[in-house]
């Protein structure tokens, strides 16, 4: 079966088709970023326009890519939150008037099963029962998964995200928007031993994340080091990043390897954007493989946002048999604010 799924939750507009046989056939997005860098962030309504203006295009293009017609599609998927409410819209109107135009099923998708189901499709791939550690712009969640929607929650952020915190503090070091990725670039350049910051949550012995108080801890730092009105210097703005990036990082990881002790698993797979982090893979690379078990990343490119993890969590449920909110034939809804629980069998 031919699978056409499209991913509109936030700032990416993603397009792709997977063969429930084959796998990936192709996928193309198109980042917002340049488009939200002036104002600093997303700006919701501008994201909305920008997938309606892009969509249509990048189906096009994928078909093509693929070498498909649109004749072709057995199901289109689309994600169906959670995420900004018109941004998800957007998506989804597309997807569901293409699917009933064809005749064929639409498949309302959860944006972070895509994420957790994304790491199946690397290579070598995590066989089930495995732990992951999902890691993006709005959520920090430890999950065991034992199959296809048996997801458990083992422990999650009770503020900041991980993603947040990465942005939050590139905002206060003045690196803008995405801020992950660019305090990772700077961080590269510092010393991590510079400035001691705390690791939240760290000697609790459950699986929760706090991030709030590092970013808090940041701004302190800055704040005493400006306080007779200098400005940072590369120096300590590199260190800084460096210090903050390591705090974030040293926590994930210590919980993430606390999960695998706590159900016995050894297998652990990275997902959501702050997955691309390098620090992050190597830490875990190390101190998984110390414990002789196995870390699993998916691809850079799939591990932020993207259509090809909506096409392929769509494709997995279909073939375990396991029907996803299936929309009735003429209507339709999206769930900015929807709980992973819900989907689970
Ligand atoms: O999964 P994702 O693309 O979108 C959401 O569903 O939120 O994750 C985006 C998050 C942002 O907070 C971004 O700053 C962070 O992932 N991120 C990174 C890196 N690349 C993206 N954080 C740290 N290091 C990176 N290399
Ligand atoms: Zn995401």
């Amino acid at each position: 079966m031919i699978v056409l799924g499209f991913e509109s939750s936030c700032d990416e507009t993603g397009v792709a088709l997977v063969c429930t046989e084959r796998g990936l056939l192709a996928h193309t997005l198109h980042s917002q970023v340049a488009m939200h860098r002036e104002y600093g962030g997303v700006v919701p309504e501008l994201a909305s326009r920008d997938h309606i203006r892009r969509i249509y295009p990048l189906t096009q293009q994928v078909l093509q890519q693929a070498n498909l017609e649109q004749g072709d599609i057995d199901v289109v998927a689309y994600t169906a939150g959670p995420g900004l409410a018109g941004a998800l819209l957007a998506g989804a109107s597309f997807a569901c008037s293409l699917a009933w135009s064809l005749g064929v099923p639409s498949m309302a998708i959860h944006h972070l099963e895509g994420h957790l189901l994304s790491p199946l499709m690397a290579t070598p791939a995590p066989e089930f029962p495995f732990v992951a550690l999902l890691v993006s712009g709005g959520h920090t969640q430890l999950m065991r998964v034992d199959g296809v929607a048996q997801y458990e929650l083992l422990g999650e952020t009770l503020d900041d995200a991980a993603g947040e915190a990465f942005d939050k503090t590139a905002t206060l070091l003045g690196l803008g928007y995405p801020g992950g990725p660019a305090l990772s670039r700077m961080a590269q350049q510092g010393d991590s031993h510079a400035y001691t910051l705390p690791r939240p949550m760290l000697r609790n012995p459950d699986l929760d994340f706090s991030f709030s108080g590092l970013k808090t801890a940041v701004l302190t730092k800055v704040r005493h080091l400006t306080a007779q009105g200098q400005t940072l210097s590369e120096r300590q703005r590199a260190d800084l990043a460096a210090s903050t990036e390591a705090a974030i990082v040293d926590v994930l990881a210590t919980k993430a390897i606390r999960a695998l002790d706590q159900t016995g698993l050894t297998q652990l797979v990275v997902a959501g954007g702050v997955g691309a982090n390098q620090r992050l893979r190597a830490h875990l690379q190390q101190a998984v493989h110390e414990r002789s078990g196995k870390v699993f990343f998916p691809p850079i490119e799939l591990c932020t946002d993207n259509g090809a993890m909506i096409a392929f969590a769509a494709a997995q449920r279909i073939v375990a048999g396991i029907p996803a909110n299936q929309d009735s034939e003429s209507s339709f809804t999206v769930r900015p604010r929807w709980e992973l629980s819900d989907i689970c069998v």
